[in-house]
């Protein structure tokens, strides 16, 4: 037994040190595999330096179905293609900002980033339409707002950074080119028409009704104008026009808005009427006086130029001072024109137009109209004379 049992038991005691001697090495070999991934994940793209993959190739092979590694590459196995190991880099190094801190990701491309790169990339963009201009390598403003547009319209994280599933998103299947919708339905070619004119002598039919009427609160949002009235309306390119006049004078540092009368029906305009002619009356005037009075300041139904729901009255809300005192109004005097607006009424005009200066009506007419009437000195009645004449 020693003897047979002896050798048998010699060969089991190395065959079992040489399994134990196996089995450590194996372990050993996937921690080290497992450590190697892990490193290969942080150090892929550090916070400097933007190690890409070979992206003119890695764009072919992603854009070919079912082959998502540059040809001549291994396929990594699943979790490598989580975390894209070294392999998958080559030397090619693109610096960014350096506080940018980029996710685990074998391909980053972000404003700052240059090269061959960043041209596969807007090469792409151009390709679908969401890129204008040459494809220059530079990853600047134009590239990252059709990065982002690309992103949106893909159901991406619109952050504005290239980064692995936005990369094969671009080159994958659901790839789609650009969907371009018109902003808002805001342009109807008011401000490409002869303005019209409403007033005294033209009025407008008890039942008339402006096309593309819009709530201005879907448009204008509390922070940049508060609305007297919540359901107040106006026709949309000039409530449009408004909002961008407005947003402009904020970032110039005027804000304080509030709109308080905009688009006005018949109706509306009777019950105004009356009522101020029935305060000038209990002030003691008779009928046909208070209504003399009244139409200094406010039209008779069917003739208010609000009626058209190109009209607005705007006030300053941080201050009970009259508007013609306010920074708001001074900026409006400076720059209205340049959003196709208009001062309508103004005392050097009272004679023209029949009402008393109105320094709160803005009357959207267009930019060009509102910069000849500006450069003229026209009020509309004049400008519609003029235009005539010129015609
Ligand atoms: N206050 C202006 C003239 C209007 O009533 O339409
Ligand atoms: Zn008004």
């Amino acid at each position: 037994m020693r003897t047979r049992n002896g050798k048998s038991t010699g060969f089991l005691i190395s065959a079992l040190a040489l399994a134990a001697l196996a089995a450590f090495l194996w372990i050993f070999s996937a921690a080290k595999g497992r450590e190697y991934r892990a490193e290969a994940a942080v150090t892929a793209v550090p916070t400097s330096t933007v190690h890409a993959i070979n992206l003119v190739s890695a764009a072919a092979a992603l854009s070919a179905p079912e082959t998502h590694f540059p040809p001549g590459t291994q396929a990594p196995d699943a979790e490598e293609r989580l975390t894209a190991g070294p392999t998958a880099l080559t030397a090619a190094e693109t610096p960014v900002q350096p506080n940018a801190t980029p996710a685990p990701t074998a391909v980053y491309l972000a404003s700052g980033s240059a090269g061959e790169g960043v041209r596969t990339l807007q090469q792409r963009l151009k390709d679908l339409g969401f890129l204008e201009g040459e494809a220059d390598g530079q990853f600047g403003r134009a590239t990252k707002a059709a990065v982002v547009l690309f992103q949106k319209q893909h159901g991406l994280d619109a952050d504005g950074i290239v980064g692995e599933k936005t990369w094969r998103t671009l080159f994958g299947d659901s790839a789609h080119t650009v969907v371009v919708t018109p902003t808002p339905a805001a342009f109807h070619g008011v401000a490409e028409s002869v303005p019209v004119l409403v007033n005294k002598q033209h009025p407008v039919g008890s039942d008339f009704e402006p096309e593309h009427l819009v709530y201005i609160a879907d448009v204008i949002p509390p922070d940049v104008a508060v609305l007297a009235d919540k359901k107040a309306q106006g026709v949309s390119e000039a409530v449009y026009a408004l909002k961008t006049m407005l947003e402009a004078a904020i970032a110039d540092g005027v804000g304080h808005w509030k709109i308080r009368e905009a688009y006005r029906t018949y109706d509306a305009q009777k019950r105004i009427f009356n009522n101020y002619v029935s305060k000038y009356m209990e002030d003691g005037r008779s009928r046909s006086s208070a209504i003399s009075a009244t139409r200094l300041t406010v039209a008779d139904p069917g003739t208010s130029e609000h009626h058209t729901g190109l009209a607005f009255d705007l006030n300053a809300s941080n201050t009970s001072d009259a508007f013609v005192d306010t920074a708001q109004y001074v900026w409006l005097v400076k720059n209205c024109w340049e959003y196709g607006f208009v001062i309508r009424y103004t005392d050097e005009k009272e004679d023209v137009t029949g009402f008393l200066g109105e320094e709160w009506h803005y009357r959207y007419v267009g930019v060009e109209h509102a910069r000849r009437m500006h450069e003229k000195g026209m009020c509309l009645e004049e400008y519609l004379e003029w235009l005539g004449a010129a015609e």
